[in-house]
Protein backbone atom coordinates (compact mmCIF):
# COMPACT_ATOMS: atom_id res chain seq x y z
CA UNK A 1 0.00 0.00 0.00
CA UNK A 2 1.25 3.18 -0.52
CA UNK A 3 0.52 5.51 1.85
CA UNK A 4 -2.29 7.48 0.06
CA UNK A 5 -5.74 7.82 2.51
CA UNK A 6 -8.83 6.71 0.43
CA UNK A 7 -11.84 6.11 1.43
CA UNK A 8 -12.92 2.34 0.46
CA UNK A 9 -14.69 1.19 -2.63
CA UNK A 10 -17.68 -0.73 -2.79
CA UNK A 11 -16.84 -4.17 -2.45
CA UNK A 12 -18.62 -5.42 -5.37
CA UNK A 13 -16.51 -2.65 -7.29
CA UNK A 14 -13.43 -4.51 -6.76
CA UNK A 15 -14.37 -8.25 -7.79
CA UNK A 16 -13.20 -8.99 -11.20
CA UNK A 17 -17.01 -10.16 -12.00
CA UNK A 18 -18.31 -6.86 -11.64
CA UNK A 19 -17.40 -3.90 -13.66
CA UNK A 20 -15.32 -4.08 -16.63
CA UNK A 21 -12.15 -1.57 -16.20
CA UNK A 22 -10.56 0.74 -16.70
CA UNK A 23 -12.99 3.07 -15.37
CA UNK A 24 -13.47 6.56 -13.73
CA UNK A 25 -14.51 6.26 -9.97
CA UNK A 26 -16.19 9.42 -8.26
CA UNK A 27 -16.72 9.53 -4.44
CA UNK A 28 -20.01 11.51 -4.42
CA UNK A 29 -20.14 12.00 -1.07
CA UNK A 30 -16.84 13.68 -1.13
CA UNK A 31 -17.95 15.68 -3.83
CA UNK A 32 -20.11 17.71 -1.79
CA UNK A 33 -17.58 17.94 0.82
CA UNK A 34 -15.23 19.68 -1.62
CA UNK A 35 -18.20 21.52 -2.95
CA UNK A 36 -19.19 22.43 1.19
CA UNK A 37 -15.54 23.47 1.79
CA UNK A 38 -14.81 25.88 -0.95
CA UNK A 39 -18.79 27.53 -0.61
CA UNK A 40 -17.54 27.92 3.10
CA UNK A 41 -14.60 29.41 2.00
CA UNK A 42 -16.10 31.85 -0.54
CA UNK A 43 -18.57 33.03 2.01
CA UNK A 44 -16.16 33.51 5.03
CA UNK A 45 -14.68 36.20 2.62
CA UNK A 46 -17.50 37.51 1.10
CA UNK A 47 -16.50 36.14 -2.35
CA UNK A 48 -18.44 34.75 -5.12
CA UNK A 49 -17.78 31.11 -6.09
CA UNK A 50 -18.36 30.23 -9.81
CA UNK A 51 -16.85 26.81 -10.40
CA UNK A 52 -15.07 25.95 -13.79
CA UNK A 53 -16.87 23.11 -15.16
CA UNK A 54 -14.40 21.59 -17.43
CA UNK A 55 -12.76 19.59 -14.41
CA UNK A 56 -16.41 17.44 -14.72
CA UNK A 57 -18.53 18.57 -17.63
CA UNK A 58 -21.20 16.98 -15.94
CA UNK A 59 -24.61 17.85 -15.06
CA UNK A 60 -24.83 16.19 -12.03
CA UNK A 61 -21.71 16.96 -10.21
CA UNK A 62 -22.81 21.03 -11.69
CA UNK A 63 -25.76 20.83 -9.91
CA UNK A 64 -24.19 19.83 -6.75
CA UNK A 65 -21.90 22.98 -7.08
CA UNK A 66 -25.38 25.39 -7.29
CA UNK A 67 -26.32 23.38 -4.37
CA UNK A 68 -23.48 24.27 -2.35
CA UNK A 69 -23.53 28.05 -3.06
CA UNK A 70 -22.24 28.77 -6.38
CA UNK A 71 -23.34 31.91 -7.85
CA UNK A 72 -22.84 30.47 -11.29
CA UNK A 73 -20.75 28.25 -13.89
CA UNK A 74 -17.64 28.79 -15.74
CA UNK A 75 -16.84 27.14 -19.06
CA UNK A 76 -14.57 27.01 -21.67
CA UNK A 77 -16.56 26.07 -24.94
CA UNK A 78 -19.57 26.39 -26.65
CA UNK A 79 -20.73 22.71 -25.36
CA UNK A 80 -20.02 23.12 -22.25
CA UNK A 81 -21.95 26.81 -21.79
CA UNK A 82 -25.46 24.58 -24.07
CA UNK A 83 -24.80 21.85 -21.66
CA UNK A 84 -24.56 23.62 -18.71
CA UNK A 85 -27.33 26.14 -19.35
CA UNK A 86 -29.74 23.64 -17.88
CA UNK A 87 -28.19 23.94 -14.97
CA UNK A 88 -27.77 27.56 -14.39
CA UNK A 89 -28.52 31.08 -16.10
CA UNK A 90 -25.50 32.54 -14.95
CA UNK A 91 -22.73 31.64 -17.32
CA UNK A 92 -19.03 33.01 -17.63
CA UNK A 93 -17.53 31.42 -21.44
CA UNK A 94 -13.41 32.70 -19.88
CA UNK A 95 -12.53 31.59 -23.67
CA UNK A 96 -12.22 33.97 -26.40
CA UNK A 97 -14.94 32.71 -28.98
CA UNK A 98 -13.47 33.53 -32.28
CA UNK A 99 -15.85 31.01 -34.49
CA UNK A 100 -18.91 32.76 -36.13
CA UNK A 101 -20.41 29.27 -36.00
CA UNK A 102 -19.82 29.26 -32.20
CA UNK A 103 -21.33 32.65 -31.78
CA UNK A 104 -23.97 31.64 -33.26
CA UNK A 105 -24.86 28.74 -30.78
CA UNK A 106 -23.75 31.86 -27.71
CA UNK A 107 -26.87 34.13 -29.34
CA UNK A 108 -28.95 30.74 -29.86
CA UNK A 109 -28.64 29.99 -25.63
CA UNK A 110 -31.70 30.11 -23.90
CA UNK A 111 -33.07 33.59 -23.73
CA UNK A 112 -33.27 33.26 -19.60
CA UNK A 113 -29.08 32.55 -19.57
CA UNK A 114 -27.44 36.16 -18.68
CA UNK A 115 -23.87 35.18 -20.57
CA UNK A 116 -20.21 36.81 -19.63
CA UNK A 117 -17.50 36.54 -22.04
CA UNK A 118 -14.07 37.65 -21.29
CA UNK A 119 -11.99 38.58 -24.00
CA UNK A 120 -8.75 40.32 -24.73
CA UNK A 121 -9.50 41.88 -28.02
CA UNK A 122 -11.37 44.45 -30.40
CA UNK A 123 -11.38 41.64 -32.96
CA UNK A 124 -12.89 39.09 -30.67
CA UNK A 125 -15.52 41.99 -28.98
CA UNK A 126 -16.96 43.53 -31.95
CA UNK A 127 -18.24 40.40 -33.79
CA UNK A 128 -19.54 38.92 -30.20
CA UNK A 129 -21.19 42.62 -29.52
CA UNK A 130 -23.13 42.46 -33.16
CA UNK A 131 -24.34 39.27 -32.87
CA UNK A 132 -25.86 39.87 -29.56
CA UNK A 133 -27.03 42.73 -31.07
CA UNK A 134 -28.80 41.39 -34.24
CA UNK A 135 -29.96 38.36 -31.80
CA UNK A 136 -31.74 41.53 -29.29
CA UNK A 137 -29.51 40.19 -26.40
CA UNK A 138 -26.63 42.03 -24.21
CA UNK A 139 -23.59 39.83 -23.42
CA UNK A 140 -21.60 40.81 -20.34
CA UNK A 141 -17.87 42.03 -20.75
CA UNK A 142 -14.63 40.86 -18.47
CA UNK A 143 -11.50 42.20 -19.78
CA UNK A 144 -9.10 39.58 -19.58
CA UNK A 145 -5.48 40.91 -17.91
CA UNK A 146 -2.17 39.03 -18.16
CA UNK A 147 -1.41 39.27 -14.50
CA UNK A 148 1.89 36.74 -15.30
CA UNK A 149 0.69 33.48 -16.52
CA UNK A 150 1.59 34.86 -20.47
CA UNK A 151 -1.50 33.22 -22.17
CA UNK A 152 -4.11 35.44 -23.08
CA UNK A 153 -4.76 38.84 -21.70
CA UNK A 154 -3.77 42.72 -22.25
CA UNK A 155 -0.68 43.04 -20.58
CA UNK A 156 -1.01 46.65 -20.36
CA UNK A 157 -3.43 48.66 -18.14
CA UNK A 158 -4.07 51.50 -20.73
CA UNK A 159 -5.51 48.77 -23.03
CA UNK A 160 -7.56 47.57 -20.32
CA UNK A 161 -9.69 50.70 -20.86
CA UNK A 162 -9.41 51.00 -24.13
CA UNK A 163 -11.19 47.69 -24.50
CA UNK A 164 -13.49 48.45 -21.12
CA UNK A 165 -14.48 51.76 -23.12
CA UNK A 166 -15.14 49.70 -26.24
CA UNK A 167 -17.35 47.62 -24.47
CA UNK A 168 -19.41 49.73 -22.67
CA UNK A 169 -19.94 51.92 -26.11
CA UNK A 170 -21.32 49.02 -28.00
CA UNK A 171 -24.35 47.78 -28.71
CA UNK A 172 -25.32 44.10 -27.23
CA UNK A 173 -22.37 45.17 -25.64
CA UNK A 174 -22.18 45.63 -21.64
CA UNK A 175 -18.50 46.29 -19.66
CA UNK A 176 -18.73 43.95 -16.50
CA UNK A 177 -15.00 44.20 -14.99
CA UNK A 178 -11.90 42.22 -15.52
CA UNK A 179 -10.50 38.44 -15.19
CA UNK A 180 -7.20 37.29 -14.72
CA UNK A 181 -6.60 33.52 -14.13
CA UNK A 182 -3.03 32.94 -12.05
CA UNK A 183 -2.34 29.54 -13.26
CA UNK A 184 1.37 30.22 -13.58
CA UNK A 185 1.64 30.04 -9.73
CA UNK A 186 2.26 26.40 -9.00
CA UNK A 187 4.30 26.46 -5.87
CA UNK A 188 3.40 25.07 -3.14
CA UNK A 189 0.77 26.34 -0.69
CA UNK A 190 2.91 28.13 1.96
CA UNK A 191 5.44 29.04 -0.59
CA UNK A 192 3.13 31.41 -3.02
CA UNK A 193 3.68 34.69 -1.28
CA UNK A 194 5.62 36.63 -3.35
CA UNK A 195 4.45 35.65 -6.41
CA UNK A 196 0.61 36.56 -5.25
CA UNK A 197 2.27 39.89 -3.91
CA UNK A 198 3.09 40.30 -7.58
CA UNK A 199 -0.07 39.19 -8.99
CA UNK A 200 -1.69 41.60 -6.36
CA UNK A 201 0.51 44.51 -7.75
CA UNK A 202 -0.38 43.92 -11.22
CA UNK A 203 -4.33 43.54 -10.68
CA UNK A 204 -4.10 46.98 -8.78
CA UNK A 205 -2.59 48.49 -11.52
CA UNK A 206 -5.55 47.59 -13.49
CA UNK A 207 -8.19 47.95 -11.53
CA UNK A 208 -6.53 51.74 -10.38
CA UNK A 209 -6.71 52.98 -14.38
CA UNK A 210 -10.24 51.69 -14.76
CA UNK A 211 -11.53 53.68 -11.65
CA UNK A 212 -9.55 56.51 -12.84
CA UNK A 213 -11.26 56.47 -15.84
CA UNK A 214 -14.84 56.16 -14.52
CA UNK A 215 -14.91 52.36 -15.23
CA UNK A 216 -14.85 50.80 -12.09
CA UNK A 217 -15.44 46.98 -12.83
CA UNK A 218 -18.51 45.49 -10.76
CA UNK A 219 -16.73 42.03 -11.21
CA UNK A 220 -12.87 40.91 -10.66
CA UNK A 221 -12.66 37.18 -11.31
CA UNK A 222 -9.54 35.02 -10.47
CA UNK A 223 -8.43 32.33 -8.67
CA UNK A 224 -7.18 28.76 -9.55
CA UNK A 225 -7.39 25.50 -7.31
CA UNK A 226 -3.51 26.12 -6.37
CA UNK A 227 -3.94 29.79 -4.71
CA UNK A 228 -7.64 28.81 -3.76
CA UNK A 229 -7.22 28.87 0.06
CA UNK A 230 -4.85 32.58 -0.14
CA UNK A 231 -7.89 34.17 -2.54
CA UNK A 232 -8.97 36.31 -0.15
CA UNK A 233 -5.37 37.76 -0.20
CA UNK A 234 -5.88 39.53 -3.50
CA UNK A 235 -7.81 42.69 -2.77
CA UNK A 236 -10.73 43.72 -4.70
CA UNK A 237 -11.03 39.81 -5.85
CA UNK A 238 -15.00 39.71 -5.97
CA UNK A 239 -15.30 35.98 -7.50
CA UNK A 240 -12.85 33.13 -7.79
CA UNK A 241 -13.29 29.86 -10.43
CA UNK A 242 -11.53 26.38 -9.02
CA UNK A 243 -12.21 23.83 -10.96
CA UNK A 244 -10.05 21.18 -10.12
CA UNK A 245 -10.47 21.27 -6.06
CA UNK A 246 -14.29 19.81 -7.13
CA UNK A 247 -11.98 16.27 -7.13
CA UNK A 248 -8.65 17.45 -6.52
CA UNK A 249 -5.43 14.93 -7.55
CA UNK A 250 -2.50 14.18 -6.96
CA UNK A 251 -1.10 17.26 -8.44
CA UNK A 252 -3.17 19.45 -5.80
CA UNK A 253 -2.43 17.19 -3.24
CA UNK A 254 1.43 17.41 -3.57
CA UNK A 255 1.06 21.17 -3.60
CA UNK A 256 -0.68 21.16 -0.05
CA UNK A 257 -3.79 22.54 -1.04
CA UNK A 258 -5.65 19.05 -0.20
CA UNK A 259 -5.74 15.89 1.76
CA UNK A 260 -5.05 12.51 0.18
CA UNK A 261 -8.39 11.46 1.26
CA UNK A 262 -9.90 14.47 -0.37
CA UNK A 263 -9.45 13.19 -3.85
CA UNK A 264 -12.56 11.90 -4.77
CA UNK A 265 -11.49 11.17 -8.72
CA UNK A 266 -9.23 7.51 -9.45
CA UNK A 267 -9.13 5.16 -12.49
CA UNK A 268 -10.18 1.67 -11.40
CA UNK A 269 -8.22 -0.40 -12.96
CA UNK A 270 -6.30 -4.17 -12.85
CA UNK A 271 -3.88 -6.14 -13.40
CA UNK A 272 -3.01 -7.34 -16.91
CA UNK A 273 0.43 -8.94 -16.41
CA UNK A 274 2.90 -9.37 -14.02
CA UNK A 275 5.42 -10.82 -15.53
CA UNK A 276 8.28 -10.81 -12.81
CA UNK A 277 11.98 -8.45 -13.01
CA UNK A 278 10.36 -5.92 -10.58
CA UNK A 279 7.52 -5.19 -12.41
CA UNK A 280 3.71 -5.30 -13.45
CA UNK A 281 1.26 -4.08 -16.02
CA UNK A 282 -2.15 -2.36 -15.55
CA UNK A 283 -4.94 -1.56 -18.13
CA UNK A 284 -4.45 1.99 -17.66
CA UNK A 285 -2.70 3.63 -20.13
CA UNK A 286 -2.85 7.05 -21.79
CA UNK A 287 -6.25 7.02 -22.92
CA UNK A 288 -7.56 6.68 -19.22
CA UNK A 289 -4.60 8.58 -17.38
CA UNK A 290 -3.57 10.90 -20.04
CA UNK A 291 0.18 11.55 -20.33
CA UNK A 292 0.25 14.64 -17.65
CA UNK A 293 3.82 14.58 -15.58
CA UNK A 294 3.44 15.82 -12.32
CA UNK A 295 3.78 19.81 -12.45
CA UNK A 296 4.75 19.52 -8.90
CA UNK A 297 7.86 16.95 -7.59
CA UNK A 298 7.30 13.39 -7.86
CA UNK A 299 7.68 10.78 -10.73
CA UNK A 300 5.21 8.86 -12.11
CA UNK A 301 2.44 9.35 -13.94
CA UNK A 302 -0.37 8.87 -11.21
CA UNK A 303 -0.08 7.61 -8.10
CA UNK A 304 -1.12 3.91 -7.17
CA UNK A 305 -3.55 3.47 -3.79
CA UNK A 306 -3.13 -0.28 -3.40
CA UNK A 307 0.73 -0.74 -4.30
CA UNK A 308 3.73 0.53 -4.06
CA UNK A 309 5.56 1.26 -7.09
CA UNK A 310 5.49 4.11 -9.90
CA UNK A 311 3.99 3.96 -13.12
CA UNK A 312 6.72 4.60 -15.08
CA UNK A 313 5.34 4.41 -18.59
CA UNK A 314 2.37 4.43 -20.20
CA UNK A 315 1.18 2.53 -23.84
CA UNK A 316 -2.31 3.57 -25.16
CA UNK A 317 -3.44 0.98 -22.76
CA UNK A 318 -1.34 -0.10 -20.70
CA UNK A 319 0.24 1.18 -17.00
CA UNK A 320 3.81 0.19 -16.52
CA UNK A 321 4.61 -0.03 -12.99
CA UNK A 322 7.67 -0.96 -11.27
CA UNK A 323 7.06 -2.40 -8.03
CA UNK A 324 9.48 -0.26 -5.01
CA UNK A 325 12.25 -2.58 -3.81
CA UNK A 326 10.27 -5.51 -1.82
CA UNK A 327 7.14 -5.11 -2.60
CA UNK A 328 5.43 -8.22 -3.42
CA UNK A 329 4.03 -8.46 -6.97
CA UNK A 330 0.04 -8.61 -7.17
CA UNK A 331 -1.79 -11.24 -8.74
CA UNK A 332 -2.96 -10.75 -12.21
CA UNK A 333 -6.91 -9.25 -12.34
CA UNK A 334 -6.47 -7.59 -8.95
CA UNK A 335 -7.62 -4.44 -8.88
CA UNK A 336 -6.23 -1.19 -8.06
CA UNK A 337 -7.13 2.41 -7.84
CA UNK A 338 -4.87 5.22 -9.83
CA UNK A 339 -4.81 8.95 -8.92
CA UNK A 340 -3.80 11.05 -11.83
CA UNK A 341 -1.73 13.74 -12.01
CA UNK A 342 -4.19 15.59 -12.95
CA UNK A 343 -7.88 14.75 -13.01
CA UNK A 344 -9.61 17.15 -15.51
CA UNK A 345 -7.80 15.84 -18.24
CA UNK A 346 -8.20 12.42 -17.18
CA UNK A 347 -12.35 13.10 -16.98
CA UNK A 348 -12.17 14.44 -20.35
CA UNK A 349 -11.19 11.04 -21.36
CA UNK A 350 -13.79 9.46 -20.14
CA UNK A 351 -17.24 8.91 -21.16
CA UNK A 352 -18.69 8.57 -18.05
CA UNK A 353 -17.78 7.36 -14.55
CA UNK A 354 -19.02 5.44 -11.68
CA UNK A 355 -20.45 7.66 -8.97
CA UNK A 356 -20.19 6.08 -5.52
CA UNK A 357 -22.54 6.54 -2.77
CA UNK A 358 -21.55 4.44 0.26
CA UNK A 359 -22.26 0.49 -1.20
CA UNK A 360 -24.64 1.77 -4.22
CA UNK A 361 -23.37 3.17 -7.47
CA UNK A 362 -24.49 4.55 -11.17
CA UNK A 363 -23.01 5.72 -14.45
CA UNK A 364 -22.75 8.99 -14.66
CA UNK A 365 -22.22 10.35 -18.06
CA UNK A 366 -19.62 13.24 -19.17
CA UNK A 367 -22.50 15.20 -20.75
CA UNK A 368 -20.46 18.31 -21.95
CA UNK A 369 -17.47 16.10 -23.48
CA UNK A 370 -16.55 17.00 -27.06
CA UNK A 371 -17.42 20.03 -28.83
CA UNK A 372 -20.36 18.23 -30.95
CA UNK A 373 -19.67 21.57 -34.00
CA UNK A 374 -22.15 22.62 -36.33
CA UNK A 375 -19.82 21.13 -39.47
CA UNK A 376 -22.28 21.48 -42.20
CA UNK A 377 -22.55 24.05 -44.64
C1 LIG B 1 -9.60 30.67 -17.28
C2 LIG B 1 -9.57 29.62 -16.21
N1 LIG B 1 -10.23 29.82 -15.06
C3 LIG B 1 -10.24 28.92 -14.07
C4 LIG B 1 -9.56 27.71 -14.20
C5 LIG B 1 -9.60 26.71 -13.07
O1 LIG B 1 -8.34 26.51 -12.48
P1 LIG B 1 -7.92 25.18 -11.72
O2 LIG B 1 -7.83 24.10 -12.73
O3 LIG B 1 -6.61 25.51 -11.13
O4 LIG B 1 -8.94 24.88 -10.71
C6 LIG B 1 -8.85 27.46 -15.38
C7 LIG B 1 -8.10 26.22 -15.55
O5 LIG B 1 -7.59 25.87 -16.58
C8 LIG B 1 -8.85 28.44 -16.41
O6 LIG B 1 -8.17 28.24 -17.57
Amino acid sequence: MSDWESAPLPEALLRSDGIETPVAVVDVAQVRRNAEKVAGYAAEHGLRWRPHVKTHKSRRVARIQMQAGAVGLTVATAREAEVMSEVSNDLLLAYPPVCSRTLDRLTALPSEVRLTVALDSPEVLVPLSEAFHRAGRTVWVLVEVDLGMGRVGVSEPRDAVELARLAENRRGASFEGVLFYPGHIRAPLAEQTSALDEVEGRLLAFVGALDANGLTPHTVSGGSTPTLWRSHEMSRLTEIRPGTCIFHDRDTVSLGVAESQECAYSILSSVVSSPGAGRFVLDAGSKALSKEVLRSEGDGYGLIVESPGTLTSLSEEHGVVQLSPGAAPPEVGARMRVIPNHVCVSMNLQEGFVAVEGDDWEFWPVDARGRRPAVSG
